[in-house]
């Protein structure tokens, strides 16, 4: 997704500025380009595909200045090309701006600009209109212009801008898009995303919706819409850039796997005092305020959604009050009966997707309280919900999401427990039996982590596959979903998960002795059923992978091979059973020789709709 640096300083600002849009890589992008002010004019240079195309174009010593923004474009409007990358540039080259988000009204605002100024565009993109507004509304501030330019602009945007007559500024401006200031010693940054600074600074300025900012190289202006100038305290960003690195695992996907222990075991520390109670530090909803809520909505997508599944049947299960799930592309569309009696719930890893973003505004605008769970600190979907469960995996690189969901997942069932314990509908006794069987969890998620070679076995087995099915019951279909969706974005196969007890009523047609399927057997009150379902797919020809508790072994009877995961209650089971879908994905997608980290078509944090 598209990704901004700017930065304004002394010199080498291209280095400066291409270093953090490498940081942004893992996000994906299709171009990347960059602008410098130099001798009175703009130059932009851009090329289609990665930053090592930009960087052969830009080593030349003349190509240099104090100053410079840049960007790394994902493909919305209009396809991959060195025309349709950003920077974009106005008429006179005068001007060039780069953009994150999508201007919904860029048509009629072209037709305007062709209409009564001659506009000749170069690109198809949305984006391009901004640096002809700016343009035009241009006369010796940069700041006056980006202003008067964003009256017209209607949907989402990031943006940055400079102008050849006042080479030595960056002005940018945000609605709906993520943008952040970082504050260096003699030169300043503006990033899109954290990442792409921390090597240069520790201290930002979160700018938010529709203020304006104003940077040189010894200060940081920020202003509201009314043009006020607004005092902002400093954000000191606490994690490691190394953090970000791969480690000596072969992928980010990999790496994140093994952090999952240390990503569950942080997630509970922070929610548990020393007496083993769950403390909502920073958490404003009240006993009160749970006792008034008549349902509870879940929103998210893709992988969060999943984490939701899970967490829609524990809060059921323990809270004992009706749990609505959907994801949020659909949510935000069809009128959803919420209300100031609804406890919304939106999950996000990034905290910057954009449909969970706009889901949370409308649950939010019919007086819904807010609660989110998300992974990236001080994101849009934190700073806008009323409070917030961090799920503290570390940053998450690679674009399937592994440890994201199993600590999302832990969230779930602190939120079910506390939400639980104050209807008193959870006892002591449940309360104190479910806190050990999560603290367990670490420990428990190490020991799985263990068969990592058996499970690349049987994924060298059936990596050649075209089909493969997860079914499940209960919790179970729930984890189902997430292996299928974490087999399917990196390995490219077909891949379909059904609860289990569905498959008569269809998609048993479908099996036959080529198709693989995977079969969770992890709940032990459904776990005889569960042999029924596996029985009946067998007997259409299938290969079976079974998956259930250790001491669970009639599934050998009915499987070709079976994975174990560790005894454990079965509320907590879907934390053990995703590990080693997660670790046969990403087995299959090496041996099938896929870019694991950047599956095709597919960006880390989407950002449009
Ligand atoms: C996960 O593997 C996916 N890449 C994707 O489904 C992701 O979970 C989804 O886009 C939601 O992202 P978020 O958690 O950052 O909101």
């Amino acid at each position: 997704m598209c990704g901004i640096v700017g930065y304004v300083g002394e010199s080498q600002a291209k280095e400066k500025v291409i270093d953090g849009l490498k940081r942004l890589e893992y996000r994906g992008y299709d171009s990347a380009g960059i602008a410098l002010p130099i001798n009175g004019q703009i130059e932009i240079r851009k090329h289609v595909g990665e930053i090592k195309n930009l960087e052969k174009i830009i080593n030349d010593e003349s190509y240099n200045a104090a100053v410079g923004i840049g960007h790394t474009r994902w493909a919305t409007h209009g396809a991959p090309s060195d025309i349709n990358a950003h920077p974009h540039g106005n008429q006179d080259g005068s001007i060039a701006i780069v953009h994150n988000g999508i201007i919904e009204n860029y048509q009629e605002i072209r037709e305007w600009l062709t209409r009564e100024y001659g506009v000749e565009f170069k690109s198809e993109t949305d984006s391009e209109v901004i640096a002809h507004l700016i343009g035009i509304y241009y006369d010796g501030d940069l700041l006056a212009a980006v202003n008067r330019a964003v009256e017209e602009m209607r949907g989402a945007y990031a943006v940055a801008a400079i102008a050849a007559d006042e080479p030595d500024k960056i002005v940018a401006v945000r609605k709906d898009a993520p943008l952040v200031a970082g504050i260096g010693k003699g030169c300043n940054f503006i990033a899109s995303d954290i990442p792409a600074l921390l090597k240069y600074v520790r201290e930002v300025y979160f700018i938010e919706n529709n203020e304006t900012v104003v940077l040189t190289k010894d200060d940081i202006v920020i202003y509201d819409e009314n043009g006020k100038q607004v005092k902002r305290d400093v954000f000191h960003v606490s994690w490691d850039a190394d953090a970000a690195e791969k480690e000596g695992y072969d992928h980010f996907m990999l790496k994140e796997i093994h952090e999952q222990p240390k990503g569950i075991g942080e997630t509970l520390l922070r929610r548990l005092d020393e007496n083993g109670e769950i403390n909502l530090d920073g958490i404003t909803m009240t006993k009160e305020d749970i006792e008034n809520f008549n349902k509870v909505y879940i929103v998210a997508c893709g992988t969060a959604y999943h984490a939701g599944l899970v967490g829609k049947m524990i809060i059921e299960k323990l809270a004992k009050i009706p749990v609505e799930i959907d994801v949020a592309s659909e949510f935000r569309y069809r009128d959803p009966f919420v209300d100031d009696k609804t406890l919304f719930i939106a999950i996000s890893q990034s905290g910057e997707t954009l449909d969970t973003l706009a889901a949370l505004r409308e649950a939010k605008s019919k007086g819904a309280r807010i609660l989110s769970v998300v992974n990236v600190v001080g994101s849009s979907v934190a700073r806008e919900s009323d409070d917030v469960f961090y799920t503290w995996a570390g940053p998450e690189i690679a674009v399937a999401s592994t440890k994201a969901y199993t600590t999302q997942l832990i969230c779930m069932y602190l939120i079910a427990l506390y939400m639980g314990r104050a209807k008193g509908a959870v006892d002591d006794a449940q309360y104190k039996f479910m806190l050990d069987e999560l603290k367990a969890l670490p420990e428990k998620v190490e020991a799985v982590l263990k068969q990592e070679d058996a499970i690349a076995a049987l994924a060298k087995k059936y990596h050649h596959k075209e089909h493969i099915f997860f079914i499940g019951r209960g919790l179970d279909s729930g984890v189902s979903y997430e292996g299928s969706l974490k087999l399917k974005e990196i390995s490219y196969i077909h891949s379909f998960a059904i609860a289990a007890g569905e498959l008569k009523h269809g998609t048993i047609a479908l099996m036959d002795t080529e198709t693989l399927v995977i079969a969770l057997a992890t709940q032990d009150f459904l776990y005889e059923k569960m042999v029924s379902n596996i029985v009946e797919v067998r007997a259409r020809g299938a290969r079976i992978v079974g998956l259930a508790k250790e001491g669970k072994d009639e599934i050998e009877k009915v499987s070709d091979e079976v994975i174990y995961v560790p005894e454990c209650a079965d509320e907590v089971s879907p934390v053990l059973a995703v590990v080693p879908l997660q670790i046969f994905a990403y087995y299959v997608a090496k041996y099938r020789g896929c870019n694991i980290d950047k599956p095709k078509n597919l960006a880390k944090s989407v950002t449009v709709e």
